[in-house]
Protein backbone atom coordinates (compact mmCIF):
# COMPACT_ATOMS: atom_id res chain seq x y z
CA UNK A 1 0.00 0.00 0.00
CA UNK A 2 1.23 3.52 -1.11
CA UNK A 3 2.36 5.21 2.28
CA UNK A 4 -0.36 7.77 4.14
CA UNK A 5 -0.06 10.14 6.51
CA UNK A 6 -3.17 11.23 8.23
CA UNK A 7 -3.43 14.94 8.97
CA UNK A 8 -6.49 15.75 12.14
CA UNK A 9 -7.67 19.07 11.15
CA UNK A 10 -8.04 21.25 14.25
CA UNK A 11 -9.53 24.27 11.91
CA UNK A 12 -6.58 26.45 10.68
CA UNK A 13 -6.80 28.50 7.80
CA UNK A 14 -3.71 26.60 6.28
CA UNK A 15 -4.18 22.92 7.19
CA UNK A 16 -4.82 22.07 3.49
CA UNK A 17 -1.09 23.40 2.95
CA UNK A 18 0.25 20.83 5.60
CA UNK A 19 -1.06 18.30 2.72
CA UNK A 20 -0.15 20.46 -0.13
CA UNK A 21 3.32 20.15 1.53
CA UNK A 22 3.10 16.36 2.04
CA UNK A 23 2.17 15.67 -1.45
CA UNK A 24 5.34 17.93 -2.58
CA UNK A 25 7.08 15.53 -0.57
CA UNK A 26 6.06 12.96 -2.79
CA UNK A 27 3.63 11.29 0.04
CA UNK A 28 -0.42 10.54 -0.27
CA UNK A 29 -2.01 12.45 2.95
CA UNK A 30 -5.86 13.11 4.07
CA UNK A 31 -7.17 15.66 6.18
CA UNK A 32 -10.00 14.39 8.70
CA UNK A 33 -11.16 16.79 11.20
CA UNK A 34 -10.04 16.15 14.67
CA UNK A 35 -13.88 15.37 15.49
CA UNK A 36 -14.61 12.24 13.34
CA UNK A 37 -11.39 10.43 14.44
CA UNK A 38 -11.32 7.75 16.60
CA UNK A 39 -8.43 4.59 17.83
CA UNK A 40 -10.54 2.31 14.91
CA UNK A 41 -10.60 5.09 12.36
CA UNK A 42 -6.73 5.73 12.65
CA UNK A 43 -6.22 2.05 12.45
CA UNK A 44 -8.31 1.47 10.03
CA UNK A 45 -6.33 4.35 7.79
CA UNK A 46 -2.94 2.47 9.03
CA UNK A 47 -0.93 5.95 8.69
CA UNK A 48 2.54 5.94 8.74
CA UNK A 49 2.90 9.53 10.73
CA UNK A 50 0.10 11.61 11.78
CA UNK A 51 0.61 15.10 11.40
CA UNK A 52 -2.01 17.78 14.31
CA UNK A 53 -2.85 21.07 12.44
CA UNK A 54 -3.26 24.67 13.87
CA UNK A 55 -6.64 25.62 14.72
CA UNK A 56 -8.16 28.72 16.33
CA UNK A 57 -9.33 27.15 19.86
CA UNK A 58 -8.00 27.68 22.61
CA UNK A 59 -6.76 24.47 24.95
CA UNK A 60 -6.75 26.92 28.18
CA UNK A 61 -10.83 26.72 27.39
CA UNK A 62 -13.12 23.91 28.43
CA UNK A 63 -14.32 21.36 25.57
CA UNK A 64 -11.73 22.54 23.08
CA UNK A 65 -10.77 20.48 20.15
CA UNK A 66 -8.14 17.08 21.40
CA UNK A 67 -6.65 14.25 19.42
CA UNK A 68 -7.72 10.98 20.50
CA UNK A 69 -6.09 9.91 23.48
CA UNK A 70 -5.15 6.65 22.39
CA UNK A 71 -3.19 8.36 19.19
CA UNK A 72 -0.43 8.05 21.59
CA UNK A 73 -0.36 4.98 22.57
CA UNK A 74 -0.16 3.60 18.83
CA UNK A 75 3.71 4.17 18.66
CA UNK A 76 2.90 6.15 15.46
CA UNK A 77 5.02 9.46 14.98
CA UNK A 78 3.23 12.72 15.28
CA UNK A 79 4.06 15.93 14.28
CA UNK A 80 1.86 18.69 16.24
CA UNK A 81 1.81 22.41 14.71
CA UNK A 82 0.92 25.19 16.88
CA UNK A 83 -2.58 24.35 18.56
CA UNK A 84 -1.47 20.63 17.44
CA UNK A 85 1.56 21.56 19.62
CA UNK A 86 -0.74 22.90 22.45
CA UNK A 87 -3.02 20.05 22.51
CA UNK A 88 -0.48 17.44 22.37
CA UNK A 89 0.93 18.87 25.62
CA UNK A 90 -1.98 19.53 27.15
CA UNK A 91 -2.73 15.59 26.32
CA UNK A 92 0.65 14.13 27.98
CA UNK A 93 1.09 16.06 31.14
CA UNK A 94 2.59 19.58 29.74
CA UNK A 95 0.85 22.56 30.27
CA UNK A 96 -0.49 25.76 28.57
CA UNK A 97 -1.26 29.36 28.84
CA UNK A 98 -3.09 31.73 27.66
CA UNK A 99 0.01 34.83 26.92
CA UNK A 100 -0.35 38.25 27.35
CA UNK A 101 0.39 39.13 23.93
CA UNK A 102 -0.43 37.28 20.84
CA UNK A 103 2.83 36.52 18.56
CA UNK A 104 2.07 36.93 14.92
CA UNK A 105 4.67 37.32 12.09
CA UNK A 106 8.12 36.21 11.59
CA UNK A 107 10.39 35.63 13.90
CA UNK A 108 13.95 34.18 14.52
CA UNK A 109 14.02 30.78 15.35
CA UNK A 110 17.09 29.28 17.14
CA UNK A 111 18.41 25.50 17.44
CA UNK A 112 19.31 24.79 20.78
CA UNK A 113 19.32 20.83 20.60
CA UNK A 114 20.17 18.61 17.93
CA UNK A 115 16.92 16.65 16.73
CA UNK A 116 15.44 14.24 13.82
CA UNK A 117 13.48 16.93 12.96
CA UNK A 118 16.02 19.40 11.90
CA UNK A 119 18.95 16.88 10.70
CA UNK A 120 20.13 18.37 7.83
CA UNK A 121 18.25 21.57 8.19
CA UNK A 122 19.22 23.55 11.08
CA UNK A 123 22.93 23.20 12.78
CA UNK A 124 22.78 23.69 16.38
CA UNK A 125 23.11 27.40 16.67
CA UNK A 126 21.83 28.56 13.53
CA UNK A 127 19.20 31.00 13.23
CA UNK A 128 16.47 31.31 10.42
CA UNK A 129 12.95 32.74 10.05
CA UNK A 130 9.99 31.23 11.13
CA UNK A 131 6.42 32.57 10.92
CA UNK A 132 4.37 32.25 14.39
CA UNK A 133 0.46 32.91 14.63
CA UNK A 134 -0.48 32.36 18.29
CA UNK A 135 -1.99 33.32 21.18
CA UNK A 136 -1.62 30.56 23.59
CA UNK A 137 1.76 28.77 24.62
CA UNK A 138 3.23 25.77 25.91
CA UNK A 139 4.51 26.37 29.31
CA UNK A 140 5.80 22.84 30.87
CA UNK A 141 6.93 20.22 29.04
CA UNK A 142 4.99 17.06 29.24
CA UNK A 143 7.57 13.77 30.69
CA UNK A 144 10.00 12.55 28.11
CA UNK A 145 10.03 15.93 25.97
CA UNK A 146 12.60 18.22 25.70
CA UNK A 147 13.24 22.15 23.88
CA UNK A 148 15.29 21.73 20.77
CA UNK A 149 14.52 25.14 19.44
CA UNK A 150 13.46 28.52 20.71
CA UNK A 151 12.44 32.12 19.04
CA UNK A 152 12.15 35.22 21.77
CA UNK A 153 8.88 35.27 21.75
CA UNK A 154 8.49 30.66 22.44
CA UNK A 155 10.98 29.19 24.42
CA UNK A 156 9.49 25.93 23.29
CA UNK A 157 9.17 26.73 19.86
CA UNK A 158 10.05 23.60 18.47
CA UNK A 159 9.99 20.35 21.05
CA UNK A 160 10.39 16.67 20.22
CA UNK A 161 10.23 13.14 22.81
CA UNK A 162 12.76 11.38 20.57
CA UNK A 163 11.88 8.27 22.18
CA UNK A 164 8.18 8.08 21.28
CA UNK A 165 8.87 9.77 17.68
CA UNK A 166 6.54 12.56 19.42
CA UNK A 167 7.56 16.49 17.40
CA UNK A 168 5.89 19.75 17.67
CA UNK A 169 6.45 23.32 16.69
CA UNK A 170 4.81 26.46 18.07
CA UNK A 171 5.11 27.49 14.43
CA UNK A 172 3.54 27.29 10.96
CA UNK A 173 6.33 25.18 8.68
CA UNK A 174 3.66 24.87 6.03
CA UNK A 175 3.70 28.98 4.86
CA UNK A 176 5.96 29.84 3.04
CA UNK A 177 7.44 32.65 5.32
CA UNK A 178 8.91 29.85 7.60
CA UNK A 179 12.25 29.36 5.28
CA UNK A 180 13.18 25.88 5.42
CA UNK A 181 9.44 24.60 6.81
CA UNK A 182 9.40 22.59 3.87
CA UNK A 183 12.38 20.77 4.65
CA UNK A 184 11.43 20.13 8.20
CA UNK A 185 8.02 18.91 7.27
CA UNK A 186 10.05 16.36 4.83
CA UNK A 187 12.10 15.19 7.50
CA UNK A 188 9.31 14.61 9.60
CA UNK A 189 7.72 12.30 6.44
CA UNK A 190 11.00 10.71 5.35
CA UNK A 191 13.11 10.18 7.94
CA UNK A 192 10.90 10.04 11.29
CA UNK A 193 7.80 8.11 9.57
CA UNK A 194 10.00 6.46 7.05
CA UNK A 195 7.96 7.29 3.90
CA UNK A 196 9.18 6.17 0.75
CA UNK A 197 8.01 9.75 -1.18
CA UNK A 198 7.19 8.34 -4.75
CA UNK A 199 3.26 9.52 -4.61
CA UNK A 200 2.54 11.81 -7.63
CA UNK A 201 0.64 13.84 -9.84
CA UNK A 202 0.16 10.94 -12.25
CA UNK A 203 -0.86 8.68 -9.56
CA UNK A 204 -3.20 11.49 -8.10
CA UNK A 205 -4.53 11.69 -11.75
CA UNK A 206 -5.29 7.85 -11.89
CA UNK A 207 -7.09 8.11 -8.50
CA UNK A 208 -9.13 10.74 -9.46
CA UNK A 209 -9.96 9.40 -12.72
CA UNK A 210 -11.35 5.71 -10.29
CA UNK A 211 -13.20 8.35 -7.82
CA UNK A 212 -15.16 10.09 -10.64
CA UNK A 213 -16.17 7.22 -12.09
CA UNK A 214 -17.14 5.30 -9.23
CA UNK A 215 -19.46 8.43 -8.08
CA UNK A 216 -20.77 9.07 -11.26
CA UNK A 217 -21.42 5.67 -12.69
CA UNK A 218 -23.14 5.44 -15.76
CA UNK A 219 -25.09 9.03 -14.81
CA UNK A 220 -24.47 12.33 -17.15
CA UNK A 221 -22.46 15.02 -16.19
CA UNK A 222 -22.52 18.82 -17.10
CA UNK A 223 -19.09 20.99 -16.40
CA UNK A 224 -19.42 24.62 -16.17
CA UNK A 225 -16.60 25.90 -18.11
CA UNK A 226 -15.46 29.61 -17.19
CA UNK A 227 -12.54 29.75 -19.80
CA UNK A 228 -10.19 29.38 -16.61
CA UNK A 229 -7.38 26.92 -15.86
CA UNK A 230 -9.53 24.94 -13.22
CA UNK A 231 -12.75 24.51 -15.21
CA UNK A 232 -10.79 23.63 -17.74
CA UNK A 233 -8.16 20.92 -15.99
CA UNK A 234 -11.61 19.51 -14.47
CA UNK A 235 -13.59 19.38 -17.80
CA UNK A 236 -10.64 16.86 -19.44
CA UNK A 237 -10.29 15.11 -16.25
CA UNK A 238 -13.41 14.47 -16.32
CA UNK A 239 -13.79 13.53 -19.62
CA UNK A 240 -10.81 11.15 -19.74
CA UNK A 241 -12.75 9.59 -17.02
CA UNK A 242 -16.14 9.19 -18.40
CA UNK A 243 -16.10 10.42 -22.11
CA UNK A 244 -18.98 11.94 -23.56
CA UNK A 245 -21.22 11.71 -20.83
CA UNK A 246 -20.15 14.84 -19.99
CA UNK A 247 -21.63 17.87 -21.55
CA UNK A 248 -19.15 21.11 -21.11
CA UNK A 249 -21.43 24.17 -20.87
CA UNK A 250 -20.11 28.06 -21.21
CA UNK A 251 -22.41 30.10 -19.59
CA UNK A 252 -21.21 34.04 -20.64
CA UNK A 253 -22.78 35.84 -17.78
CA UNK A 254 -21.85 39.48 -19.59
CA UNK A 255 -18.87 39.54 -17.14
CA UNK A 256 -16.40 37.46 -18.87
CA UNK A 257 -13.28 39.31 -20.09
CA UNK A 258 -12.59 40.09 -23.73
CA UNK A 259 -12.63 37.68 -26.45
CA UNK A 260 -13.03 34.95 -23.38
CA UNK A 261 -16.09 33.59 -24.77
CA UNK A 262 -14.66 32.84 -28.68
CA UNK A 263 -11.63 31.47 -26.47
CA UNK A 264 -13.53 29.02 -24.82
CA UNK A 265 -15.42 27.80 -27.65
CA UNK A 266 -12.66 27.51 -29.85
CA UNK A 267 -10.22 25.51 -27.37
CA UNK A 268 -12.72 22.89 -26.00
CA UNK A 269 -15.33 22.15 -29.43
CA UNK A 270 -12.59 22.78 -31.69
CA UNK A 271 -9.45 21.50 -30.36
CA UNK A 272 -10.63 19.36 -27.84
CA UNK A 273 -13.90 18.11 -29.64
CA UNK A 274 -15.63 17.76 -26.07
CA UNK A 275 -19.37 18.57 -26.44
CA UNK A 276 -19.64 21.59 -25.32
CA UNK A 277 -22.99 24.55 -25.00
CA UNK A 278 -22.41 28.53 -25.57
CA UNK A 279 -25.14 30.04 -23.32
CA UNK A 280 -25.46 33.82 -23.75
CA UNK A 281 -27.24 34.66 -20.62
CA UNK A 282 -26.08 38.39 -20.17
CA UNK A 283 -29.06 39.72 -20.19
CA UNK A 284 -30.30 37.65 -17.49
CA UNK A 285 -27.49 37.71 -15.16
CA UNK A 286 -27.20 41.85 -15.31
CA UNK A 287 -30.91 42.60 -15.17
CA UNK A 288 -31.28 40.07 -11.83
CA UNK A 289 -27.72 41.85 -10.53
CA UNK A 290 -28.75 45.51 -11.55
CA UNK A 291 -28.52 47.78 -8.46
CA UNK A 292 -27.51 44.79 -6.22
CA UNK A 293 -24.53 46.54 -4.46
CA UNK A 294 -23.56 43.85 -1.31
CA UNK A 295 -20.35 41.60 -2.56
CA UNK A 296 -22.10 38.58 -0.64
CA UNK A 297 -25.87 39.09 -2.46
CA UNK A 298 -23.63 39.71 -6.24
CA UNK A 299 -21.97 36.32 -5.68
CA UNK A 300 -25.19 34.62 -4.13
CA UNK A 301 -27.26 35.57 -7.04
CA UNK A 302 -24.42 35.03 -9.40
CA UNK A 303 -24.61 31.40 -7.85
CA UNK A 304 -28.12 31.11 -8.43
CA UNK A 305 -28.50 31.70 -11.59
CA UNK A 306 -25.76 29.90 -12.77
CA UNK A 307 -27.51 26.75 -11.38
CA UNK A 308 -31.01 27.85 -13.42
CA UNK A 309 -29.50 28.43 -16.30
CA UNK A 310 -26.71 24.76 -16.05
CA UNK A 311 -30.33 22.89 -14.79
CA UNK A 312 -32.50 24.27 -18.16
CA UNK A 313 -29.91 23.36 -20.52
CA UNK A 314 -29.10 20.05 -18.91
CA UNK A 315 -33.24 19.63 -19.28
CA UNK A 316 -32.36 20.14 -22.87
CA UNK A 317 -29.91 17.41 -23.35
CA UNK A 318 -32.66 15.00 -21.72
CA UNK A 319 -31.54 15.75 -17.70
CA UNK A 320 -27.82 15.59 -16.16
CA UNK A 321 -27.15 13.95 -12.22
CA UNK A 322 -24.11 15.87 -11.76
CA UNK A 323 -22.71 19.12 -12.45
CA UNK A 324 -19.22 19.20 -12.27
CA UNK A 325 -16.95 22.33 -11.54
CA UNK A 326 -13.73 23.60 -10.96
CA UNK A 327 -13.32 24.35 -7.36
CA UNK A 328 -10.11 24.67 -5.74
CA UNK A 329 -9.12 24.27 -2.04
CA UNK A 330 -8.69 28.14 -1.75
CA UNK A 331 -12.63 28.78 -2.47
CA UNK A 332 -13.26 25.83 -0.38
CA UNK A 333 -10.93 27.26 2.89
CA UNK A 334 -12.14 30.55 2.61
CA UNK A 335 -16.62 29.77 2.00
CA UNK A 336 -16.74 26.97 4.36
CA UNK A 337 -15.12 24.96 6.99
CA UNK A 338 -13.48 22.13 5.10
CA UNK A 339 -14.51 18.25 5.64
CA UNK A 340 -16.94 20.04 7.67
CA UNK A 341 -14.02 20.99 9.64
CA UNK A 342 -13.68 24.02 11.87
CA UNK A 343 -12.93 27.36 10.50
CA UNK A 344 -14.46 30.15 9.65
CA UNK A 345 -16.27 32.11 6.56
CA UNK A 346 -14.00 34.96 4.28
CA UNK A 347 -16.23 34.94 1.23
CA UNK A 348 -18.65 33.02 -0.60
CA UNK A 349 -16.85 31.46 -3.67
CA UNK A 350 -19.53 31.04 -5.94
CA UNK A 351 -17.84 27.35 -6.87
CA UNK A 352 -18.79 26.39 -3.50
CA UNK A 353 -20.68 28.89 -0.50
CA UNK A 354 -23.11 30.40 -3.64
CA UNK A 355 -24.59 27.25 -4.93
CA UNK A 356 -28.08 27.47 -3.53
CA UNK A 357 -29.42 24.57 -1.40
CA UNK A 358 -32.18 23.60 -3.72
CA UNK A 359 -30.01 22.54 -6.40
CA UNK A 360 -30.89 19.15 -8.33
CA UNK A 361 -27.31 18.17 -9.22
CA UNK A 362 -24.94 16.60 -7.25
CA UNK A 363 -21.76 18.24 -7.52
CA UNK A 364 -18.01 16.46 -9.13
CA UNK A 365 -15.59 18.81 -7.80
CA UNK A 366 -12.19 17.01 -8.44
CA UNK A 367 -9.53 19.20 -7.55
CA UNK A 368 -11.16 20.89 -4.39
CA UNK A 369 -8.47 19.30 -2.48
CA UNK A 370 -6.32 21.29 -4.42
CA UNK A 371 -3.65 24.33 -5.13
CA UNK A 372 -4.04 26.58 -8.22
CA UNK A 373 0.04 25.53 -9.07
CA UNK A 374 -0.85 21.93 -8.10
CA UNK A 375 -3.95 21.95 -10.61
CA UNK A 376 -1.55 23.60 -13.62
CA UNK A 377 1.24 20.27 -12.91
CA UNK A 378 -2.19 18.32 -13.02
CA UNK A 379 -3.49 19.79 -16.39
CA UNK A 380 0.56 19.39 -17.90
CA UNK A 381 0.26 15.77 -16.64
CA UNK A 382 -2.86 15.80 -18.71
CA UNK A 383 -1.13 17.26 -21.90
CA UNK A 384 -3.28 20.97 -22.01
CA UNK A 385 -1.15 23.44 -23.51
CA UNK A 386 1.17 25.85 -21.57
CA UNK A 387 -1.27 28.88 -22.88
CA UNK A 388 -4.35 27.63 -21.20
CA UNK A 389 -2.40 26.12 -17.97
CA UNK A 390 -0.72 28.93 -17.27
CA UNK A 391 -3.48 31.50 -17.45
CA UNK A 392 -3.97 33.72 -14.60
CA UNK A 393 -6.75 32.81 -12.46
CA UNK A 394 -10.34 34.55 -13.21
CA UNK A 395 -12.90 33.89 -10.33
CA UNK A 396 -16.42 32.18 -11.31
CA UNK A 397 -18.11 35.73 -10.82
CA UNK A 398 -16.50 37.71 -13.25
CA UNK A 399 -15.79 41.01 -13.24
CA UNK A 400 -19.13 41.45 -11.12
CA UNK A 401 -16.27 41.54 -8.02
CA UNK A 402 -14.14 43.66 -10.15
CA UNK A 403 -17.25 46.17 -10.02
CA UNK A 404 -17.91 47.66 -6.28
CA UNK A 405 -21.15 49.04 -6.58
CA UNK A 406 -23.74 48.38 -8.84
CA UNK A 407 -23.30 46.69 -12.10
CA UNK A 408 -23.92 47.76 -15.28
CA UNK A 409 -23.51 46.50 -19.11
CA UNK A 410 -21.71 49.77 -19.83
CA UNK A 411 -19.49 49.57 -16.58
CA UNK A 412 -18.66 45.86 -17.74
CA UNK A 413 -17.87 46.98 -21.07
CA UNK A 414 -15.25 49.89 -20.00
CA UNK A 415 -13.72 47.55 -17.58
CA UNK A 416 -13.42 44.75 -20.12
CA UNK A 417 -11.60 47.36 -22.23
CA UNK A 418 -9.29 49.13 -19.50
CA UNK A 419 -8.41 45.29 -18.38
CA UNK A 420 -7.40 44.04 -22.15
CA UNK A 421 -5.02 47.07 -22.28
CA UNK A 422 -3.56 46.38 -19.16
CA UNK A 423 -2.93 42.94 -19.91
CA UNK A 424 -1.80 43.66 -23.36
CA UNK A 425 0.96 46.02 -21.28
CA UNK A 426 1.68 43.05 -19.20
CA UNK A 427 2.16 40.76 -21.89
CA UNK A 428 4.08 43.58 -24.00
CA UNK A 429 6.89 44.01 -20.88
CA UNK A 430 7.38 40.05 -20.59
CA UNK A 431 5.77 39.85 -17.12
CA UNK A 432 2.73 37.62 -17.41
CA UNK A 433 4.01 34.66 -16.48
CA UNK A 434 5.47 36.33 -13.09
CA UNK A 435 2.45 37.48 -12.13
CA UNK A 436 0.11 35.57 -10.10
CA UNK A 437 -3.14 37.73 -11.39
CA UNK A 438 -3.74 40.77 -12.62
CA UNK A 439 -6.65 42.69 -13.46
CA UNK A 440 -8.07 46.32 -13.59
CA UNK A 441 -11.17 46.96 -11.09
CA UNK A 442 -14.06 49.86 -11.72
CA UNK A 443 -14.16 51.89 -8.97
CA UNK A 444 -17.54 53.37 -7.88
CA UNK A 445 -16.13 57.02 -7.64
CA UNK A 446 -16.02 59.68 -10.49
CA UNK A 447 -13.53 62.08 -10.30
CA UNK A 448 -12.54 65.52 -11.98
CA UNK A 449 -9.85 65.52 -14.91
CA UNK A 450 -8.95 67.47 -17.81
CA UNK A 451 -8.68 66.47 -21.38
CA UNK A 452 -7.34 68.72 -24.41
CA UNK A 453 -9.21 71.73 -23.05
CA UNK A 454 -12.24 69.94 -21.93
CA UNK A 455 -12.89 69.00 -18.19
CA UNK A 456 -13.98 65.45 -17.50
CA UNK A 457 -15.82 63.80 -14.71
CA UNK A 458 -15.59 60.14 -15.57
CA UNK A 459 -14.57 56.52 -13.31
CA UNK A 460 -11.73 55.93 -11.86
CA UNK A 461 -9.92 52.22 -12.99
CA UNK A 462 -8.26 50.74 -10.12
CA UNK A 463 -5.40 48.15 -11.60
CA UNK A 464 -3.94 44.74 -9.35
CA UNK A 465 -1.39 42.54 -9.83
CA UNK A 466 0.37 40.33 -7.18
CA UNK A 467 2.56 37.32 -7.09
CA UNK A 468 1.76 34.44 -4.89
CA UNK A 469 2.39 30.74 -5.05
CA UNK A 470 -1.55 29.26 -3.67
CA UNK A 471 -3.81 32.44 -3.27
CA UNK A 472 -3.90 32.17 0.13
CA UNK A 473 -1.34 34.37 0.88
CA UNK A 474 -0.29 37.38 -2.01
CA UNK A 475 2.11 40.76 -2.57
CA UNK A 476 1.14 43.51 -4.41
CA UNK A 477 3.75 43.19 -7.56
CA UNK A 478 6.25 45.96 -7.55
CA UNK A 479 5.78 47.50 -11.22
CA UNK A 480 8.59 50.29 -12.19
CA UNK A 481 6.33 53.38 -12.13
CA UNK A 482 7.03 53.82 -15.88
CA UNK A 483 5.10 50.70 -16.54
CA UNK A 484 2.31 51.79 -14.00
CA UNK A 485 2.36 55.70 -15.96
CA UNK A 486 2.65 53.96 -19.60
CA UNK A 487 -1.25 51.76 -18.91
CA UNK A 488 -2.73 54.87 -17.03
CA UNK A 489 -1.96 56.62 -20.12
CA UNK A 490 -3.10 53.87 -22.28
CA UNK A 491 -6.12 53.26 -20.48
CA UNK A 492 -7.31 56.70 -19.98
CA UNK A 493 -6.49 57.63 -23.89
CA UNK A 494 -8.10 54.21 -25.13
CA UNK A 495 -10.85 53.71 -22.72
CA UNK A 496 -13.67 55.91 -22.71
CA UNK A 497 -15.07 56.70 -19.49
CA UNK A 498 -12.40 56.42 -17.33
CA UNK A 499 -10.05 59.18 -16.43
CA UNK A 500 -7.88 58.29 -13.84
CA UNK A 501 -5.93 55.21 -12.75
CA UNK A 502 -4.90 53.95 -9.73
CA UNK A 503 -2.17 50.74 -8.25
CA UNK A 504 -3.35 48.63 -5.49
CA UNK A 505 -0.70 48.18 -3.17
CA UNK A 506 -2.22 45.93 -0.42
CA UNK A 507 -1.37 42.07 0.28
CA UNK A 508 -3.03 39.79 1.57
CA UNK A 509 -3.70 39.50 4.51
CA UNK A 510 -4.86 41.87 5.36
CA UNK A 511 -6.69 42.53 2.06
CA UNK A 512 -8.46 39.95 -0.30
CA UNK A 513 -6.59 39.26 -4.61
CA UNK A 514 -10.20 40.55 -5.51
CA UNK A 515 -11.83 43.64 -4.35
CA UNK A 516 -14.69 41.79 -3.21
P1 LIG B 1 -9.41 36.38 -2.84
O1 LIG B 1 -10.09 37.58 -3.42
O2 LIG B 1 -10.33 35.60 -1.95
O3 LIG B 1 -9.10 35.44 -4.07
O4 LIG B 1 -8.11 36.69 -2.19
C1 LIG B 1 -8.27 34.32 -4.04
C2 LIG B 1 -8.32 33.69 -5.41
O5 LIG B 1 -9.63 33.14 -5.63
C3 LIG B 1 -10.24 33.75 -6.77
N1 LIG B 1 -11.66 33.95 -6.45
C4 LIG B 1 -12.65 33.16 -6.90
N2 LIG B 1 -12.64 32.09 -7.71
N3 LIG B 1 -15.00 31.94 -7.55
C5 LIG B 1 -13.83 31.50 -8.05
O6 LIG B 1 -13.84 30.55 -8.83
C6 LIG B 1 -15.10 33.01 -6.73
O7 LIG B 1 -16.17 33.38 -6.29
C7 LIG B 1 -13.85 33.65 -6.39
N4 LIG B 1 -13.55 34.74 -5.60
C8 LIG B 1 -12.19 34.89 -5.66
C9 LIG B 1 -9.50 35.06 -6.97
O8 LIG B 1 -9.61 35.50 -8.31
C10 LIG B 1 -8.09 34.69 -6.55
O9 LIG B 1 -7.40 34.02 -7.57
Amino acid sequence: MTDRILIVDFGSQVTQLIARRVREAGVYCEIHPFNTITEESIRAFEPKGVILSGGPASVTHQDTPRAPQELFEMGLPVFGICYGQQTMCAQLGGSVEASDHQEFGRADLELTASSALFDGIWDLGERDQVWMSHGDRVTALPPGFKVVAQSEGAPFAAIADEERHFYAVQFHPEVVHTLRGEKLLRNFLHQVAGCTGDWTMAAFREQEIAKIRAQVGDGKVICGLSGGVDSSVAAVLIHEAIGDQLTCIFVDHGLMRQNEAEQVVSVFRDHYNIPLIHRDASDLFLGELAGVTDPERKRKIIGGLFIDVFEEEAEKIGGADFLAQGTLYPDVIESVSFHGGPSVTIKSHHNVGGLPERMNMKLVEPLRELFKDEVRDLGRELGLPEVLVGRHPFPGPGLAIRIPGDITREKADILRKADAVYLDEIRKAGLYDEIWQAFAVLLPVKTVGVMGDSRTYEYVCGLRAVTSTDGMTADSYPFEHAFLSRCATRIINEVRGVNRVVYDVTSKPPGTIEWE
